[in-house]
């Protein structure tokens, strides 16, 4: 059986109380957390994978999934991850896992020791310096640029750590939060000196699929080095449901060994067989491209109603880039403002966002919002409540 294209989607806007993690409250317009609006999420499109996958592995679908997850879909992540870098990548390099979070976790307990140092970006993804600190990880975060971490403040790092650093994150393309894609010339050059130390990167790619203009992201650093020491790890959380907590990641085949050797995978085999068998199934069919089509103009047109509507409304008070990927507006303001202060006057005037200290040491006051979780309309109403609460 096919499985037909994307949207528009026929299931009704609501979220279930105690079924999904907190959102805010209904008369809060929400641009905090990272989440695709309920009307993004393809539901019928999913219960037909999940169908279809039922019916062709049939018990297969239900036992334990081999312990790199299910060949159809990394045989289709190594296609996909070789055509957009022109390198090659084999199946066995890739391995299925509940999505980047728990990846990192996994790679946090397998390749690290507890207070061991792990280097990431100084302003980055806050939910990822977390999970490694959950783990027991010294996290020291490296100076940026306007073109992401700083070689030389990477090659600095290493050096004063001197003892065994477990790995460096990262988050080169459209990043978490401020939208930044490295370019190609600086991943050549965190590259060059991660191999000098032999220290292991970890390339966070949950975004690289998003891209909202006509530019390609520049080649994944794993696909630089033809993955010799870097680690990619990708999601489906951001372009088809969290809910499903289905990831990949691409690493050197005994990367993969070391990983797929651990109780966790020998206890229950696949980290997430059945959703992987559905995704497979999109994948082949074609309803997964037609679906990330139809979301990426969805995104478009959000993202660029809420950066118009800020720009209209606030001119230079706010230094905003338009990201060319992902989910976010980060915006820096240029005058006197503090942050605690304009986090909580937009909430006094019901809207929600987050705070750019969230996510380290900024240089700047500055805010991240997300366009991704409201419709349009409702985004041009964040920004009239936004010009109340700031003016
Ligand atoms: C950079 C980045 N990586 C990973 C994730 C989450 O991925 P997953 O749900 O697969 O753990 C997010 C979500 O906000 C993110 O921003």
């Amino acid at each position: 059986m096919a499985i037909g294209g994307a949207g528009p989607l026929s299931h009704r806007r609501w979220w279930r109380a105690g079924t999904v993690q907190d959102v805010a409250p209904p008369e809060i317009l929400d641009l905090g957390p990272g989440y695709l609006d309920p009307s993004l999420l393809p539901v019928d499109l999913l219960r037909e994978s999940y169908s279809v996958a039922l019916a062709e592995f049939g018990s297969a679908a239900l036992a334990n999934g081999a312990d790199r997850g299910a060949l159809a879909l990394r045989k289709a992540l190594a296609v996909r991850a070789a055509r957009a870098d022109g390198v090659a990548c084999e199946p066995d390099q890739v391995m299925i896992t509940s999505g980047v979070s728990a990846a990192l976790h996994l790679l946090a307990t397998t390749l690290a020791g507890p207070g061991e140092v792990v280097l990431v970006d100084q302003v980055g993804y806050d939910h990822a310096k977390r999970v490694l600190a959950d783990a027991g990880l010294r996290v020291r975060e490296v100076p940026a640029d306007g073109d992401g971490m700083d070689p030389a403040a990477l090659d600095a790092a290493i050096t004063a750590e001197g003892g065994r650093i477990a790995f460096a994150y990262l988050n080169p393309t459209f990043q978490n939060p401020t939208g930044l894609v490295m370019p190609v010339q600086r991943r050549k050059e965190i590259v060059e000196v991660a191999a000098r130390h032999g220290l292991m990167l970890v390339e966070d790619c949950a975004y690289a699929d998003l891209g909202l203009g006509p530019r390609r992201p520049p080649c994944s650093l794993g696909g630089l080095t033809r993955q010799r020491g870097v680690i990619r790890l990708g999601s489906f959380a951001k372009t088809l449901a969290a809910g499903l907590r289905l990831g990949w990641l691409i690493a050197e085949r005994e990367v993969v060994d070391r990983l797929t050797g651990t109780g966790v995978v020998a206890a229950g085999g696949s980290l997430n067989h059945l959703a992987s068998l559905a995704v497979a199934v999109l994948m082949r069919d074609g309803g997964y491209d037609s679906h990330l089509m139809w979301l990426r103009a969805q995104l478009v047109h959000r993202r660029d109603t809420l950066a118009e509507g800020l720009r209209d409304r606030f001119g230079d008070r706010f230094a905003l880039a338009v990201p060319e990927g992902g989910f976010y507006l980060w915006i820096q303001s240029t005058v006197d403002d503090r942050e605690e202060e304009l986090v909580s006057s937009a909430m006094s005037h019901g809207v929600r966002v987050l705070a750019g200290s969230r996510f380290g040491p900024v240089e700047r006051p500055s805010v991240r919002l997300t366009y991704a979780l409201l419709p349009p309309g409702e985004l041009v109403t964040a920004a009239n409540r936004l010009e109340l609460a700031w003016s």
